[in-house]
């Protein structure tokens, strides 16, 4: 009962706040979304600013990149601007006849697993999920919030729901299939744990689902690697598009050396022979014309019967190494 009483005085105090608001200090720039100090799992992030209207353009910067002012603004301005891993400070600058009037900041922090110093965000960051209702209730005014029919089917991407805001999703060299034809509800039509569109952490029944092929491969394999077995196929590959091959998240070696950062030293596996140790990339690679030598020339990233992952056995005399060498 007390409490229900405290939350009537806050309603009444926040209804009143503009009235008293607009003789004080009233925000003229407010960072509707994201929160602040929430914890952002891709390296694209959203931001909706919210304006009183008095202002003609804002300029967003994120960590030392500045963007090109958004001029003309009504009182709304979404954005989608990039992250880098880890903590980054987000500011947006309000101007009127280019005189700067407000500056409002934020904390962000890009967590990746695949980068040892910020796969843990410091404590003061939350977790932020924006679809649930209450927050895409701030939207609906302009924007189409329903989960169509048709993005279960191939479409038109320009006229689907979802690519109206995600657009920057698939602004990559590659796209992969489905997400190039706007199926996004192949991917995410569950709703788990009261979370719409989210995806189950156990990924490897909905990649298998199409990758067949890849699942009677690796199937019953004697060595699966680590973070395959985990069935979290989206941690290596992007599953809306890429600059890289394979839509990976990072070029191959540089994919592997996120986590064996110990492997860049360069004295992988000949370390006893010449003391400079074996090449892992900038050479061709003569197993696949065309192809840099990289991590997943000798090893297979996702399993594989022979041990550490080696596409040949290298119990069996020099015959892995004459694969490439005729020495
Ligand atoms: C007053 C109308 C309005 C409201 C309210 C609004 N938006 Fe937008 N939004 C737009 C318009 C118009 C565009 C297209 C802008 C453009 O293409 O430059 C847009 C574009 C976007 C984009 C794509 C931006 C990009 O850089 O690709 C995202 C994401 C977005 N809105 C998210 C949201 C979210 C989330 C909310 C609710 C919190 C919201 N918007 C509320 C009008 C609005
Ligand atoms: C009004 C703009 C808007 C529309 C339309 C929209 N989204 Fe989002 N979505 C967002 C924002 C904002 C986020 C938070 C992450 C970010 O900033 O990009 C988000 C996040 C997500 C996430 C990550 C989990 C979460 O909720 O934070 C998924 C998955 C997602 N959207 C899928 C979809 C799908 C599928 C559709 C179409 C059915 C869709 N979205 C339509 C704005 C939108
Ligand atoms: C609805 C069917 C479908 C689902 C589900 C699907 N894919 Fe694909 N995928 C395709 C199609 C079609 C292609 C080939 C066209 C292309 O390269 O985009 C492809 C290509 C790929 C490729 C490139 C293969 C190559 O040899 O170049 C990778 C990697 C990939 N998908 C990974 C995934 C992962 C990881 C998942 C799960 C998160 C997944 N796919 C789920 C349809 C699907
Ligand atoms: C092949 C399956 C697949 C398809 C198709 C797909 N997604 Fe996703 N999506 C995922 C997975 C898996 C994740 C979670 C892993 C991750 O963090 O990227 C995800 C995450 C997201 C996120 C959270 C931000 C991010 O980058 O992780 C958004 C937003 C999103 N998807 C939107 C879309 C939209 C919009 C489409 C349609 C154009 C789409 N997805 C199509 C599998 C898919
Ligand atoms: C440790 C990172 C990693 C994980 C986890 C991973 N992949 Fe891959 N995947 C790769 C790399 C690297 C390549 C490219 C290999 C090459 O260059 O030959 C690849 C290639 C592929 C290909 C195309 C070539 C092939 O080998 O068939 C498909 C399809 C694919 N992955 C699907 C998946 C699916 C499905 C999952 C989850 C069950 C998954 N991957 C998990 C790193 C990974
Ligand atoms: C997300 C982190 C992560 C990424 C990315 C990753 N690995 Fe691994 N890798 C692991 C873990 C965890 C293990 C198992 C623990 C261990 O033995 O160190 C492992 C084990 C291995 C092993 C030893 C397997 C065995 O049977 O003993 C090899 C070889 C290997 N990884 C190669 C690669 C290659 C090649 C790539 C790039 C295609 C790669 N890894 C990318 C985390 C990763
Ligand atoms: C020319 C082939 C070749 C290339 C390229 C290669 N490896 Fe290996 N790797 C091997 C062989 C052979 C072994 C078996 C153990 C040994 O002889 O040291 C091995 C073992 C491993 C192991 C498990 C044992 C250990 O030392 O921890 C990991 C992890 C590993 N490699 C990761 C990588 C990564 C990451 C890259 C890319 C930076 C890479 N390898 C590139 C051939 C290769
Ligand atoms: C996937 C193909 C491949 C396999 C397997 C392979 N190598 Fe190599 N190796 C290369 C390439 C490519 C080079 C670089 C050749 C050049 O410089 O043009 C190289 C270079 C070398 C060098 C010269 C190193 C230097 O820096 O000058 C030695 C020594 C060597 N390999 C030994 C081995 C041994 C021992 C094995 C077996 C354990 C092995 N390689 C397996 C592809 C391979």
């Amino acid at each position: 009962m007390r409490s229900c009483c405290l939350y009537s005085i806050l309603f009444v105090l926040c209804l009143l706040s503009p009235v008293f608001g607009a003789q004080g200090n009233v925000s003229q720039l407010t960072i509707l979304l994201p929160p602040d100090h929430s914890v952002i799992e891709s390296p694209l992030v959203s931001i909706v600013i919210v304006t009183d209207g008095t202002l003609d353009s804002v300029q967003l910067k994120v960590n030392n990149s500045e963007y090109r002012p958004v001029e003309k603004i009504k009182r709304n301005v979404c954005k989608v601007v990039k992250l880098e891993e880890g903590l980054n400070t987000v500011s947006i600058k309000g101007f009127k006849n280019n005189v700067p009037i407000e500056e409002q900041k934020i904390s962000l922090f890009y967590r990746s697993l695949l980068s040892q110093r910020n796969s843990t965000a410091p404590d003061a960051f939350r977790p932020y999920y924006f679809h649930t209702r209450e927050r895409e209730s701030k939207c609906t005014f302009c924007h189409d919030l329903g989960q169509r029919k048709a993005n279960k089917e191939p479409q038109d991407v320009s006229q689907s729901a979802c690519v109206r805001c995600h657009e920057k999703l698939l602004d990559f060299k590659f796209i992969h299939g489905p997400a190039s034809v706007g199926e996004c509800a192949t991917c995410h039509s569950s709703t788990v744990k009261g979370l719409k569109y989210r995806v189950p952490k156990l990924e490897q029944p909905l990649c298998y689902s199409c990758h067949s092929d890849a699942a009677v491969a690796w199937k019953g394999k004697q060595f699966l690697h680590g973070p395959f077995s985990m069935g979290t196929c989206s941690l290596c590959h992007n599953p809306h598009a890429s600059d890289n091959d394979f839509f990976l998240r990072k070029q191959t070696t540089d994919l592997c050396l996120s986590c064996h950062e110990e492997k860049a030293t360069g004295t992988h596996i000949v370390s006893g022979i010449s003391g400079s140790g074996h090449p892992v990339r900038g050479k061709p690679d003569p197993l696949h014309p065309g192809k840099e030598l990289s991590c997943a020339s000798c090893h297979n990233p996702h399993a594989s019967d022979f041990s550490d992952l080696l596409f040949r056995d290298r119990s069996v005399g020099f015959e892995f190494c004459t694969a490439c060498h005729t020495f």
